[in-house]
């Protein structure tokens, strides 16, 4: 046993996408996921930042086992998910619960929120509907919701309540890890507060782990204790967020913190700049896949791939790394 219990571990975790490019052409590979490796202890939070399309949500997919990965291992309080029999498969479900981005359409219209709160434990438990509804609204207490909501239906609520509607409901199996896909993005900036401030409340309470996905670096220093940036389906930078906020190594890093408006002006003066559109996942750059857009490129970055390597107290996949910081 190691001293340092992991929750989640994944190595080397891959999701390829094969995809239609048109009529009579042969198929091509999205690699939206192409060698994550990371892990997560239980009560923190492992932030995953990156621009749209960097592969994101593929990695919620893989770890609320939505999906199964290409490639790689992702194990979960132990057990190898890939290699896992139904039967603890379905043990681990109730372990691992997802909040979407859209409050709007992550919950059924039709449905009131005590049932909406009550449906995981119709799946997951034995418990009966006296016992349900008694711990529908106990939760419901939690996370800021009055007792009246019970009977009420997703449309009378605004973004914020929906987004506690869903945070609660992802609280209701006892979960040891909440992945949380954009969870404020849809929600008006004063209320991003409000719902992070809970997610950090709910930790502290209940020591749940988060993998807190989000391409808002402002909202992920409020709530992140270890950070992952993502690049086309890869990790160009890994460390706590000290790390990353403070000495980011990785020219990408830098481009995103430099387009953040909360960050001290300080670092916003450093010249940096993302050139350009994201390239094409299907046919990426050779080389450093950021090459085309990077102000530091140089010749090796056009042919050789960076790997990720320790870098100061963290680990950055740049060639130039050292000369940059
Ligand atoms: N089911 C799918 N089939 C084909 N390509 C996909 C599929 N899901 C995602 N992709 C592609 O994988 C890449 C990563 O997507 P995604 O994980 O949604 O990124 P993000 O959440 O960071 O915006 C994108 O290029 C996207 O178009
Ligand atoms: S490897 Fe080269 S192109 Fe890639 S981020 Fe570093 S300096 Fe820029
Ligand atoms: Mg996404």
């Amino acid at each position: 046993m190691s001293v340092e219990h992991h929750l989640l571990q994944a190595d080397n975790l891959a999701k390829h996408y094969p995809v239609s490019t048109g009529f009579l052409k042969p198929k091509g590979l999205v690699r939206a996921l192409d060698g994550v490796s990371f892990s997560l202890v239980a009560g923190k939070t492992l932030a995953v930042v990156g621009e749209s399309g960097c592969g994101k949500t593929t990695l919620a997919r893989q770890i609320t086992m939505i999906e199964s990965p290409t490639a790689g291992h992702l194990r979960l309080d132990g057990v190898d998910i890939a290699s896992s029999s139904a039967d603890q498969r379905k043990a681990l479900r109730p372990k691992v619960q997802m909040v979407f981005q859209n409050p709007y359409a992550s919950l059924n219209p039709r449905k009131r929120v005590g049932s909406i709160l009550e449906e995981p434990l119709v799946i997951h438990t034995q418990l009966n509907a006296a016992e349900r509804a008694e711990k529908a609204r106990a939760m419901m207490a939690r996370v800021g919701l009055r007792p009246e909501h019970y009977g009420r239906y997703p449309h009378m609520f605004s973004g914020g309540q929906r987004q506690r509607i869903a945070i609660a409901r992802a609280l209701m199996t006892g979960p040891k890890l909440v992945v949380a896909d954009e969870p404020v993005s849809a929600l008006d900036v004063s209320i991003q507060a409000q719902v992070l401030n809970l997610l950090m409340d709910l930790q502290a309470e209940t020591h749940i782990a988060y993998i807190f996905i989000s391409h808002n670096l402002a909202v992920v220093e409020h709530i992140a204790d270890e950070v992952i940036v993502m690049y086309l389906g890869r990790v160009v930078e890994q460390g706590s967020k000290r790390e990353i906020f403070d000495h980011p190594r990785h020219p990408y890093t830098q481009a995103l913190l430099a387009a953040t408006p909360r960050v001290e002006a300080e670092q916003r003066q450093i010249k940096v700049m993302a050139r350009g559109e994201l390239p094409s996942p299907l046919d990426p750059p050779p080389g450093c896949a950021f090459h085309r857009r990077c102000p530091h490129a140089s010749e090796v970055c056009r042919s050789e791939v960076p790997v990720l390597r320790q870098v100061d107290n963290h680990m950055a996949a740049c060639h130039h790394a050292e000369e940059i910081g």
